[in-house]
C-alpha cells in the first residue's frame, strides 16, 4: 500500500488509535496508522472501507467500518468531520464508479485514480428523499453503498414498503414495566437476509424518515418523533458503541426511549434477546438499576434494505451520565467517587445472587442518574442462569476484563474481574485525583488501567503510581488484583462482599 503513497496521497494527520500516537494516511489504496512507537501499524485496503462515521457522545472518535467481519477502527483526530467525509467518499467512488462489489477482491486498474473529479457523478439515492423537516445535513448525505447483488428484494421500490408492514394494535404497557420479548413472526418464505450488516450510518438514514422505516407493531409510529442530539450538528445519534447505535424517540405515550439498532450481526440475538427479557421480568424484577426492554425481531429498515426490517430495542431512555463522565465530572469529591463504587459493587452482588452478570461493565455502560442512582445498560454479554453451558458472544471491554477471559469465560462470577478493576480505580482516585488526567487521557473505554497494565503489572506504571499510597483499601484492593491476574478470570475469591470489605 506504501509503494505509491506519494501518488495517490488524499489525507494525513497526526492521530490516536488504541491509546498509541501515530500518523493516519488516507490514500487511493486505503487508510494506514503508523505508530510513532513503531509498533505494529494498521493497514485498511480501500476496497475493504464499508464507511466511515464519528461515534461517541463526549469522546467522540472517527470510526472506520470494515468489510467481512464487520469490524470497526476507532482513530481520534482533530478534523474528524472533514476525515469522515473524504474517507466515506473515496471508499464510494472505490465500489460505485469502479463498479466494485463491497468486499470483493481489488480492480488493479482503479485504485490510484484520483477520486476528486468523480464526486459529482455519484448516482442519486434509491430511495425517495426524506420529508422536509427531517431533511439530511451536509454530513449525512454520504451515499449508501450498493446492496450486495444478493440481496434482490432490496431493489424494490420504496413506496411499497408502508402497505408492506403489518398494522398491530398499540402497545398498552411500557417497555419499563417487565414484558417478555415481542418477536415478530417470521414469514418463513422470505428468504434471509445474508448482505452486509447495516452501519451506524445507515440507521441515522433510517431514523430521518422514521415513520417508514420503524415497523408499525411498535406502536402508533406516526405520532412518534425522534429527538435529535443536541451535542451533535444535525445528527440523531446519541451514543454508539461496539455492538450498536442509540437513538431517543418520543413515541405515542409521550415516554422517552432509547432504541439500539444492533451494527452487527448475531445469530442468535433473537433466543437471547427472548431469554434476557423474561429473565429480567421474573428473577430480576426488583432490581431498579437494570434497564427493561422489548426486543423487536422485525424493528427498522434501512435504505439500503428496504424490504428488511433488522431487529431493534425498546428500552426506557434512561437520564444521567455514563461512569466515566461522571468520574470526570466529580473528580476532585472523593466521597461522592467512592459512594459510587460502594452502590455499583451492591448492584453486582445483587446480580450474582440471582446466578447472573453483566458481562461488560464498563465506563460507558454504567450510567449514573443525577441522585447518583446506577443504571446497568448494555445486555449483549450478559450471564443468566439459562447461559449456562454456553459461550460467550462478546469479550466486553478489554481494559475492564480479565486478560485471560475467553468465550468459556461464562459463569455468575463474570463481573468480579471489572467490579475490582473499579473499585480500585475509583477509590485510588479519591486519593489522586491527578492521576485521572494523566492515565486515563480522555478515553472511555478505560479509567487509570489498560489491558496493558494487566499484562505486566509489574512494570505497569499507572500501578506503581496507585501502589505509592497509605490508603490501606487501595494497597489491599492492588494486592487482591496481583492475586486475581494469577488465577482464573472467574475467581471467586474476589466478589463483590470479599472487594467490599477491603
Ligand atoms: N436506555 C438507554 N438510555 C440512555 N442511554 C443509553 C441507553 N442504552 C444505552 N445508552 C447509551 O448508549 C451507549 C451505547 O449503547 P450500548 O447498548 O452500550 O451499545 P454497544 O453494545 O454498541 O456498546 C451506552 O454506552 C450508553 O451510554
Ligand atoms: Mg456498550
Amino acid at each position: 500500500m506504501a509503494d505509491n503513497r506519494a501518488f495517490s496521497y488524499i489525507k494525513g494527520s497526526s492521530a490516536v488509535a488504541n491509546g498509541t500516537r501515530g500518523n493516519l494516511v488516507l490514500t487511493a489504496e486505503g487508510l494506514e496508522f503508523q505508530p510513532d512507537s513503531g509498533s505494529k501499524k494498521i493497514s485498511i485496503p480501500i476496497e475493504k472501507i464499508m464507511d466511515a462515521a464519528i461515534e461517541g457522545t463526549i469522546r467522540r472518535r472517527l470510526c472506520v467500518l470494515v468489510y467481512d467481519s464487520n469490524a470497526r477502527y476507532y482513530f481520534s483526530v482533530s478534523d474528524q468531520e472533514t476525515w469522515r467525509d473524504v474517507i466515506s467518499l473515496a471508499a464510494g467512488i472505490y465500489r460505485k464508479i469502479l463498479g466494485i462489489n463491497p468486499g470483493s477482491g481489488k480492480n488493479s486498474g482503479g485504485a490510484n485514480q484520483n477520486p476528486a473529479p468523480v464526486r459529482t457523478q455519484a448516482p442519486p439515492p434509491v430511495t425517495p428523499p426524506p420529508p422536509p423537516k427531517a431533511a439530511p445535513s451536509a454530513q449525512k448525505t454520504i451515499t449508501p453503498a450498493p446492496a450486495p447483488s444478493k440481496v434482490t428484494a432490496a431493489s424494490q421500490p420504496r413506496k411499497a414498503a408502508p402497505t408492506a408492514i403489518p398494522q398491530a394494535p398499540p402497545q398498552k404497557s411500557s417497555p419499563a414495566q417487565p414484558q417478555p420479548a415481542a418477536s415478530t413472526p417470521q414469514n418463513t418464505s422470505k428468504p434471509a437476509y445474508t448482505g452486509p450488516w447495516p452501519s451506524g450510518q445507515d440507521y441515522e438514514q433510517s431514523f430521518q424518515i422514521l415513520k417508514m422505516s420503524i415497523n408499525h407493531s411498535l406502536g402508533k409510529i406516526d405520532q412518534w418523533e425522534v429527538v435529535k442530539n443536541s451535542k451533535t450538528t444535525g445528527w440523531y445519534v446519541y451514543a454508539s458503541g461496539n455492538y450498536g447505535s442509540i437513538y431517543k424517540v418520543k413515541a405515542d405515550d409521550s415516554k422517552y426511549y432509547a432504541i439500539k439498532c444492533f451494527t452487527r450481526k448475531s445469530g442468535s440475538l433473537n433466543d437471547r434477546y427472548t431469554k434476557i427479557s423474561n429473565f429480567l421480568s421474573t428473577k430480576a424484577s426488583n432490581m431498579d438499576f437494570l434497564v427493561h426492554f422489548r426486543y423487536y425481531e422485525e424493528g427498522i429498515k434501512t435504505r439500503k434494505n428496504p424490504a428488511f426490517f433488522f431487529p431493534l430495542l425498546k428500552m426506557e431512555w434512561i437520564d444521567g451520565v455514563t461512569l466515566n463522565n461522571f468520574v470526570k465530572m466529580n473528580i476532585g469529591s472523593p466521597r461522592v467517587l467512592k459512594s459510587i463504587s460502594e452502590n455499583l459493587l451492591l448492584s453486582v452482588s445483587k446480580l450474582q445472587k440471582v446466578g447472573a452478570a453483566h458481562g461488560d461493565l464498563s465506563g460507558d455502560n454504567i450510567i449514573i442518574g443525577s441522585k447518583g442512582e446506577i443504571r446497568l445498560v448494555d445486555y449483549d454479554g450478559i450471564y443468566i442462569p439459562d447461559f449456562k453451558g454456553q459461550r460467550a458472544t462478546e469479550m466486553g471491554h478489554a481494559d475492564f476484563q480479565h486478560p485471560k477471559r475467553t468465550g468459556e469465560t461464562f459463569a455468575s462470577s463474570l463481573d468480579n474481574f471489572s467490579a475490582l478493576i473499579i473499585r480500585l480505580s475509583l477509590l485510588t482516585l479519591a486519593e489522586k485525583p491527578e492521576m485521572w488526567e494523566k492515565y486515563n487521557q480522555n478515553d472511555p473505554d478505560c479509567l487509570i488501567l489498560r489491558k496493558k497494565d494487566f499484562l505486566d503489572l509489574n512494570n505497569s506504571e499507572a500501578y506503581g503510581v496507585m501502589m505509592k499510597t497509605r490508603n490501606k483499601s487501595v494497597k489491599r484492593l492492588g494486592a487482591m488484583l496481583e492475586d486475581y491476574l494469577s488465577r482464573g478470570p472467574l475467581w471467586d475469591g474476589a466478589s463483590p462482599h470479599d472487594i467490599l470489605s477491603l
